[in-house]
């Protein structure tokens, strides 16, 4: 048995889906974990009932700055050796930008966008010198690699994302800033004929930020370890 501490993560949003896999990931690394859920933890709940004292479950919306603030309190004295904001909605994927309405553009963008720097904001004085800020990406987000359009919204919010991930890494420059893409998924959002289940996504989005979590600087990287053109 080793004698060093565990290492503790804060998960964003981890209620279901790749937030709940990794939870379950890292508690699997010997990890704390302190995971939250807007509304309904029951899986974390069960999850916690083999974790022993390992996961500590919380609650916030990303998108109530008065709940991020209280969670802060609610999280004085912990240490974190990462903070992964993975919360994120996918809004209304198969219609084109001009068909939607500006209320539901501005739902996807708020929560995408604007909350997720908001939130590690407002708890980066928990993640210990040099310890690691993830955000839950998507290839999707590179303006490069857009070849056929779709999930416009989407695409829009998580390129955001990414630029407010590097503005963040300038407020933050002795951290690694980790914008992370997990691949396709199959989970609530990604459907049934996506390409991984969470368990192995998580895997390697774990991997990825263990490959990449040392050393200072803003990375867009992909599940394989591999750094995605922005
Ligand atoms: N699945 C994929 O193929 C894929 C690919 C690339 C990127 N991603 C990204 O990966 C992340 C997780 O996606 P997923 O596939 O696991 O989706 P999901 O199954 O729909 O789960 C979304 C998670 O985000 C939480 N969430 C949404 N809005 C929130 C808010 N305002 N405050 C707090 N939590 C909130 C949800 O909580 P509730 O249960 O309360 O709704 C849930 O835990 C997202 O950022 C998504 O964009 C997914």
């Amino acid at each position: 048995m080793s004698d060093q501490p565990s290492k503790t993560a804060l998960i964003l949003g981890a209620s279901r889906g790749l937030g709940l896999g990794l939870a379950r990931e890292y508690l699997s690394r010997g990890w704390r974990v302190i995971a939250t859920a807007r509304e309904n933890a029951s899986k974390l709940e069960d999850l916690a009932k083999g974790a022993k004292d390992k996961l500590r479950i919380e609650r916030v919306d990303i998108t109530d700055a008065k709940g991020l603030a209280a969670l802060r309190k609610m999280l004085s004295g912990e240490t974190l050796d990462l903070l992964f904001v993975n919360a994120g909605i996918s809004g209304s994927i198969p219609k084109p930008l001009h068909e939607i309405s500006p209320q539901e553009a501005t739902h996807v963008y708020l929560t995408n966008t604007y909350y997720p720097i908001v939130a590690a904001e407002a708890l980066a004085d928990l993640v210990k010198a040099g310890g690691v800020f993830a955000f839950m990406s998507s290839r999707l987000a590179s303006v490069a690699m857009n070849s056929y359009g779709q999930w416009e919204t989407y695409r829009i919010s998580k390129a955001g994302l990414n630029m407010g991930a590097r503005s963040f890494f300038w407020r933050h420059p002795s951290h690694p800033v980790l914008s992370v893409a997990p691949g396709w998924v199959r989970t609530d959002m990604g459907g049934p004929k996506a390409d991984f289940d969470v368990e192995t996504s998580c895997r390697n989005v774990a991997n990825a930020i263990e490959q990449h979590g040392d050393k200072p600087g803003h990375r867009f990287v992909n599940y394989d370890g591999a750094e995605l053109p922005w």
